[in-house]
């Protein structure tokens, strides 16, 4: 039997995990809400925080999965993309905790991980399949052709989906993350309340900067006529943001999907969490016979068990890091 611990540290969540043959035995995730008044992540409060918490959160996942920690065959971790104070304190626990146990370290790469977060479980996609990657520093529409074999065919050309839901809700005076007010919000509104405009770019691209131009540009001119406006639609504009944000994601993925022959379609990330795209992803593979595939919530935003699964097949295939890894705030895969 492998046992791997995992860690993940590369933006505001402290996270650890263990697996068992490629078995979830736990998965325990720190949040930081000392963001929450500033309207973003400060990447030094947030390598702070990491440093509290990561031995507690390492603890934890070892007894909750009723693991020694003698009994741990290698550790995976996060090595980038990411916030480069806070995947330090992930890399260097790592690295400590291997050298310590004298077992071999495993480096993920934050973004493939996202992708094989759907190899938690039974139901597995087959290669080669498509995966839209969306969460508050990605958005990427990823060709699979086997577990680290990984092609980028389409990204954002500047702003995420999810810093496009973050800088939303901050115009709106909503705290951060505000990706799951507005989802919340949006439950309660009318998606055609608004028309927001649908960026022009060609191939399976993505801007989503003028929207957030646009939106800000639609919430003045209107708190200008009105101070109340915000709150008296919020619902509404919620409901209007969510929507076009998901069309302008899905509209691509199809495209992509239909071009590349594709028939296996995943959704990954952060953003994956959302109600609207959630459903509007099912829709879509249903629409043209797809299978599709969306992970549970716990494992759409950042986590420890996507880290733990993608290190337990790198483990299978004898990849392991050298002992002065440092970490990668860019990683291209
Ligand atoms: O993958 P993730 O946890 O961290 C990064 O790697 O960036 O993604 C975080 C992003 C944030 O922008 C957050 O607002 C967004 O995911 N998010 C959501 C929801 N839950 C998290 N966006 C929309 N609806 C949600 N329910
Ligand atoms: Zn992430």
């Amino acid at each position: 039997m492998s046992i791997i611990l995992a860690i993940e540290s590369s933006c505001d969540e402290t996270s650890a995990a263990v697996c068992a043959d490629g078995v979830i035995l736990s998965n325990v995730i720190a949040n930081q809400t000392i963001h929450e008044a500033y309207g973003g992540v400060v990447p030094e409060l947030a390598s702070r925080v990491h440093q509290q918490n990561i031995v507690p959160a390492v603890q934890q996942a070892l007894s909750g999965a009723k693991v020694n920690k003698n009994d741990v065959d290698a550790v995976a971790f996060t090595r980038g993309p990411g916030l480069l104070g806070s995947l330090l304190v992930g890399v260097s626990f790592a690295k400590a905790f291997a050298l310590a146990k004298n077992i071999p370290l495993v480096e993920i790469n934050h973004m493939q991980a996202h992708v094989l977060a759907h190899f938690i479980g039974d139901n597995k996609p087959s290669f080669p399949f498509l995966c839209l990657t969306v969460s508050g520093g990605h958005t990427q529409i990823v060709l699979v052709k086997d577990y680290f074999d990984m092609e980028v065919v389409g990204q954002t050309l500047d702003d995420a989906a999810g810093e496009a839901m973050d800088k939303t809700s901050k115009i709106l005076g909503l705290p951060y993350p505000g990706g799951p007010l507005i989802d919340k919000y949006a439950r309660l509104g009318n998606p055609d309340a608004y028309k927001f405009p649908e960026p022009q770019i060609p191939g399976f691209d993505f801007s989503f900067s003028g929207l957030k131009t646009a939106i800000l540009y639609f919430i003045r001119d209107n708190v200008a006529k009105n101070p109340d406006f915000v709150h008296q639609n919020l619902n509404d504009i919620c409901a209007s943001v969510e929507k076009r944000i998901a069309t302008i994601l899905l509209n691509k993925l199809g495209k992509a999907a239909l071009q590349l022959g594709i028939k296996d379609i995943a959704l990954a990330g952060g953003v994956s969490a959302n109600t609207g795209l959630r459903q509007g992803v099912q829709e879509l593979c249903n629409l043209n016979g797809w299978n599709c595939f969306i992970p549970k919530l716990e494992y759409c935003t950042d986590n420890a068990a996507m880290i733990a699964i993608a290190g337990y097949y790198k483990f299978l295939k004898g990849e392991f890091a050298e002992q002065d890894v440092t970490p990668l705030a860019r990683m291209p895969f």
